[in-house]
């Protein structure tokens, strides 16, 4: 596993907007000189045809990084962040430039500050007004702003949120977004805040599964048909049982309309607190209870289908 670990180290290092820019995204590259046919996808700038170009491009459904990148404005300034490296991936993967990335769960703003390094524009939706107040003022900072809509709201009221998605797609003159990207509180997993409306302080699973499907079903409505969701989560241990709590959250995103494309495994990185002496102390409860400790959250990929099928709520 470590010496695993180590070959994505080395692959990891580098932003892979550079090495795509670079590469794979200009002509003259190391492509398959019988293949000069260029094959880009419908709804991404990656060229099929310059496919061995793009080494540092995931294709395997295992993600390993050793680290988070703290590079380009990205920095860990919020617990429960995720690391950058997910939305490089998948906006590279799943968006052309210009493309608008719509996030639910903005939080400290990783998909904004990716999504505009990337050359996207991006709409954020976040619960907390003063997250709402940092993230502007960090993409200011970082002259992002003009790029980016950020709404302070509850992305699972389907009456008020779909509406001022809307008004902020038209600031940025789109009609949709082209990438829904959600990352939930793991239920209760994290507290972030005292509002009833936050995820985190619903009352059982169920109830906050029936709220993450609201927020899936506000998501399927602003983007794009034939365009992609991804959606990170982990799963949590309650009362000495696991809960599956991705394998749900895919269930509510399939009943929200939206069709699995895969299942992603990644490491944990980047944000352990756990060190040391509490580290020691899971690794004997962990032994003593007879589970393992959580070492991987799941990046679900999702596409939203040409042809509509959901029944109406
Ligand atoms: C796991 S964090 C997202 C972190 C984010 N990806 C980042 O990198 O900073 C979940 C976020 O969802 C927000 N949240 C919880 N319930 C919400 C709701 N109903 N509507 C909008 N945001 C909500 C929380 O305040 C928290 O900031």
């Amino acid at each position: 596993m470590k010496e695993q670990a180590r070959q994505f180290a080395k692959k990891d290092r580098k932003p892979l907007s550079a090495k795509t820019s670079n590469k794979a995204l200009k002509s003259g590259s190391k492509t398959d000189p019988k293949n000069t046919e260029s094959k880009t996808l419908a709804y991404s700038d990656l060229d099929v045809s310059k496919w061995r170009d793009y080494e540092d491009i995931e294709t395997g459904s295992l993600w390993m990084f050793s680290g988070r990148d703290k590079q380009n404005g990205h920095q860990l300034d919020y617990h429960g962040n995720c690391v950058p490296q997910i939305l490089t991936q998948l906006i590279t993967r799943y968006t052309k430039t210009g493309d608008v990335v719509l996030d639910l769960f903005l939080g400290s703003g990783t998909s904004a500050i990716e999504a505009v390094n990337l050359g996207r524009r991006s709409v954020g939706v976040e619960l907390k007004p003063e997250m709402v107040d940092y993230v502007r003022e960090k993409l200011t900072e970082q002259d992002k702003g003009d790029q980016v809509v950020i709404i302070n709201g509850n992305s699972a009221d389907e009456q008020w949120t779909p509406k001022a998605i809307q008004r902020g797609l038209k600031q940025l003159d789109a009609a949709q977004a082209q990438f829904l990207f959600l990352h939930p509180p793991y239920a209760d997993i994290i507290r972030f805040s005292e509002s009833k409306a936050d995820l985190s302080n619903a009352e059982s699973t169920e109830a906050f599964l029936d709220q993450f499907e609201a927020v899936a079903r506000v998501g399927y409505e602003s983007l794009e048909p034939g365009r992609f969701a991804g959606l990170v989560i982990g799963d949590k241990y309650a009362n000495g049982e696991l809960i599956p709590l991705g394998f749900y959250c895919m269930d509510r995103m399939n009943r929200a309309g939206f069709k699995t494309k895969s299942i992603i495994v990644k490491n944990m990185t980047g944000n352990e607190k756990a060190k040391g002496r509490m580290n020691n102390l899971w690794r004997y409860r962990a032994l003593k209870g007879g589970f393992y400790l959580f070492k991987h959250e799941y990046v679900i990929v999702f596409e939203k289908p040409t042809s509509s099928k959901r029944a109406k709520k």
